[in-house]
């Protein structure tokens, strides 16, 4: 889609456009940044640019940021406005934190952010009355967007739907692309002269299910998809603040599942969290050949895959949890929100009265490839859950992971932050038992 101004990676959010598709026969609104949008994922959808927002006066967004500075040179304001406007537009609950939420992707050298988070606050009470069942003539009734939002759903859906079947995994000699946000950012000048097979709207490889106690997971559903999912709401209560620490907005909305496994990042998000959850994935061939392998044996070296050119990630499948097994996710990097992990690590562990009776854990940044800490799961298995236990596993932690030193930390640093989010977890899980106090003296 593209734009010749901004980081053109995704990160500034300079260019961010709302995308409205068809859902369950609703539209919807979701930002997106441009600069690295597969043109082929707008088919059938409705592209709105700032220019899109735009009115004989000023909208109320466009307003509170006119009233509160919040806008001195102008580069980013574009993408705030769209980023806000998006939000009315969304049936998302109101509240302060959710309009702050929804500019998560938007960057801004100049104002401070003091200016643009006031201009949030009056957009943030100017929305306490919006009828949720129906945001988007809300929205135009009160003059937030121009009146021919309106008319949008109705001619979506009279559009012929994509022939999305045609679709279908046959990826030679074509290269498949869902979101494409790594892709665009690496191969941002060979990606136009690619054959590619947009795999983001295949309806084969999307949706979320729980049956017989395995979720599957299609494996072109975005990271917003999973934020959002009832069905896994209920299995992972800090959900939405594990995946908050993803990316941001935009690029949730954008980035799938597969993709992130498939590109390979030792430091993975989605791959650290699913690699201690026991995930399982599905490839597919060109031939229609299946097969289902452990995540964690996907990654066979630096960027090598289990996997052969002719093949699709279909989907992810794992054991919901039972009662007695709790799941929790640590992320180390230089900002909370919108950066690359420094480590990162993931743990799935079931506990008995005062036993271990089953754990897995994973690690990010701390080699050449996303790993399952087997050897520290070894040890801790069938041992009691004590602060003692857990610091004596973390010489076999440190004797399996070979973090090197690099912009995002020294091999040093990566041990002890690894060290540290591990007993994390159990201050997170077992916050009786595990206190900050037990790891200091551990230390000393
Ligand atoms: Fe920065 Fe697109 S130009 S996110
Ligand atoms: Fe200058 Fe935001 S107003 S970058």
């Amino acid at each position: 889609v593209g734009t010749k101004i901004g980081c053109r990676e995704g990160d500034c959010g300079a260019c961010t456009v709302l995308i409205g598709k068809i859902t369950e026969g609703k539209l919807m609104y979701e930002s997106m940044t441009s600069c690295i949008m597969p043109l082929g994922n707008i088919s059938g959808k409705h592209v709105v640019t700032i220019e899109g927002l735009n009115m004989n006066g000023l909208s109320p967004v466009q307003k509170a940021m006119v009233d509160e500075s919040g806008t001195q040179c102008g580069f980013c304001t574009p993408g705030f406005v769209v980023s806000l406007s998006g939000y009315c537009l969304s049936n998302e609950e109101v509240s302060y934190e959710n309009v702050i939420s929804s500019i998560d992707g938007n960057i801004c050298r100049c104002t401070g952010y003091k200016s643009i988070e006031r201009a949030s606050k009056i957009i943030h009470n100017l929305l306490l009355f919006k009828d949720l069942n129906n945001s988007i003539k809300w929205s135009v009734d009160n003059e937030f967007v121009p009146n021919y939002f309106s008319e949008i759903e109705s001619r979506l859906l009279k559009l012929q739907a994509p022939n999305l079947k045609s679709q279908t995994p046959n990826p030679k000699p074509q290269t498949p692309v869902a979101g494409g946000t790594d892709l665009y950012v690496q191969r941002h000048d060979d990606m136009p002269n690619t054959n590619i097979n947009h795999v983001f709207d295949n309806f084969e490889l999307k949706g979320i299910s729980v049956e017989n106690g395995i979720c599957k997971i299609g494996g072109a559903t975005t990271a917003s998809e999973l934020l959002n999912a009832e069905e896994l709401k209920s299995i992972f209560p800090n959900l939405r603040k594990h995946l908050k620490l993803i990316s941001s907005t935009p690029i949730r909305n954008m980035g799938t599942l597969a993709g992130n496994f498939v590109n390979a990042s030792p430091i993975g998000d989605l791959t650290a969290f699913f690699i201690a959850l026991g995930s399982s994935i599905t490839l597919k061939g060109t031939s229609n050949t299946e097969r289902t392998i452990k995540l964690k044996d996907f990654y066979k070296g630096y960027k090598n895959l289990d996997k052969a050119s002719d093949e699709l990630l279909m989907s992810l499948s794992f054991p919901v949890l039972n009662e007695n097994t709790n799941f929790n996710f640590e992320k180390i990097s230089k900002r909370t929100y919108l950066d690359i992990a420094s480590v990162n690590t993931a743990i799935r562990i079931e506990v008995k009265g005062s036993k271990i009776l089953e754990i897995d854990a994973s690690a990010g940044g701390v080699g050449p490839i996303p790993l399952y800490l087997k050897k520290t799961c070894e040890f801790l298995k069938d041992k009691e859950l004590t602060p003692e236990t857990v610091s004596a596993s973390f010489e076999v932690l440190q004797s399996e992971i070979t973090p090197i030193s690099d912009a995002r930390g020294t091999e040093e640093y990566k041990r002890l932050a690894l060290k540290q989010l591990f007993y994390a977890h159990f201050m997170e899980l077992f916050s009786n038992t595990f206190k900050i106090e037990a790891l200091v003296n551990a230390h000393s």
